[in-house]
C-alpha cells in the first residue's frame, strides 16, 4: 500500500501508474477514526475498480461547530493499518495546506436548491459547502471512475450527486448501504465517543427509524413522528434536532405515505455530547 501526503507525490503516481496499469480508479474519502462501514467502502471500490485510493482527511471546513472538530477522533496510524488489511492500493494523507493552498475561503459555488436549505443544512449552517469544498479538491486531485459514500450520510450524498451533476465531473457515484451494529446502531467514527450510558441510549435512534418504516402502512406519519419524539425525549440524554420522513429524492417532508413515492426516514439527534445521524430507506 502506498502512502502520500502531498498533492505532488500522490499525483504523479496516479498519473503514471494510470497510464501503465489502469483506467479505473475507486475512490474512498474519510476523516479517519475508521469502523467497519468505511471498510466496506473499501471493499466496494476493489470489486469495482482496479485500484482503490483512499484518502484520511479531517476537513475543518464542513464542522459548523469548532469543538465538534476538536473532539473529533484522529488515529492515522489505526486507519493506515485497516486500511492494509482491507487491501486499498494508495492513501492520501494531507495536510490542511496541502488540501487549502490559498487558505480555506473560496466555498464551492453549487446551488443546491432545497437540498441545501433543509435537514443537516438547516442544523449545520455551512456544513455541506465544506463537504462540497473538500470533496471537489479531493476529487480533482485523485481524478477517480468511481466515488463511494455511504448511505449513513444520506443528503451529504446526495449533494455530492447535485455537485457532480453541477460540473459535469467525468466520476460515478455509488452510494453503499449503511452498516449497523448488531443491536442496529449506525456505524459511525461518532461512536467511540458515547460512553456505555450513551451507547445504550444510542440504539433509540435507529429503533425509531424501524419502527416507523415497519408501521408506515398501518398509521398516519403525524401519528408515527409524534409517537417517536415521544418515546426518544422520555430519554434524557436523547435531544432530538429532526425526526423526518421525507420524498427520498427531493427530501421534501411527506404527510402520506405512498408506495411509488421514494421515502426516506431521517433522524439527528444529540447523545449525551455527540450528534448522531442515521436513516432508513422506506422505498427507493
Ligand atoms: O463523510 C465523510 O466522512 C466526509 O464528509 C467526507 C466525504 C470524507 C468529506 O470530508
Amino acid at each position: 500500500m502506498k502512502v502520500f501526503q502531498t498533492v505532488v507525490e500522490i499525483q504523479k503516481y496516479l498519473l503514471e501508474i494510470n497510464r501503465l496499469e489502469t483506467n479505473s480508479v475507486g475512490f474512498v474519502p474519510t476523516m479517519g477514526a475508521l469502523h467497519a462501514g468505511h471498510l466496506s467502502l473499501v471493499k466496494a471500490a476493489k470489486e469495482k475498480s482496479k485500484l482503490t485510493v483512499s484518502s484520511v482527511f479531517v476537513n475543518p471546513t464542513q464542522f459548523n461547530d469548532i469543538k465538534d472538530f476538536e473532539r473529533y477522533p484522529i488515529q492515522v496510524d489505526t486507519d493506515l493499518e485497516m486500511l492494509l488489511q482491507a487491501g486499498c492500493d494508495v492513501v492520501f494523507v494531507p495536510s490542511v495546506d496541502d488540501i487549502y493552498p490559498a487558505g480555506v475561503q473560496g466555498k464551492t459555488d453549487v446551488d443546491l436548491g432545497f437540498l441545501g436549505r433543509t435537514l443537516e443544512a438547516v442544523q449545520r449552517p455551512g456544513h455541506f459547502e465544506g463537504v462540497m469544498q473538500v470533496v471537489k479538491r479531493l476529487l480533482d486531485i485523485v481524478q477517480p471512475d468511481f466515488l463511494f459514500l455511504g448511505q449513513k450520510d444520506y443528503q451529504q450524498c446526495m449533494v455530492i450527486a447535485r455537485m457532480i451533476e453541477h460540473f459535469h465531473l467525468p466520476v460515478t457515484l455509488e452510494i453503499c448501504p449503511t452498516l449497523r451494529e448488531p443491536d442496529g446502531l449506525a456505524m459511525s467514527s461518532r461512536n467511540q465517543r458515547l460512553n456505555p450510558v450513551e451507547r445504550l441510549s444510542a440504539v433509540k435512534l435507529s429503533k425509531a427509524l424501524f419502527y416507523i418504516k415497519e408501521h408506515i402502512q398501518q398509521q398516519t406519519i403525524n401519528d408515527l413522528v409524534t409517537t417517536q419524539l415521544q418515546v426518544l425525549s422520555a430519554d434524557e440524554l436523547i435531544k432530538v434536532e429532526y425526526l423526518a420522513v421525507v420524498d427520498g429524492k427531493t427530501l421534501q417532508s411527506l404527510s402520506e405515505y405512498k408506495n411509488d413515492i421514494p421515502t426516506t426516514v431521517l433522524i439527528a439527534a444529540m447523545v449525551g455530547q455527540v450528534r448522531l445521524i442515521d436513516n432508513v430507506i422506506v422505498t427507493d
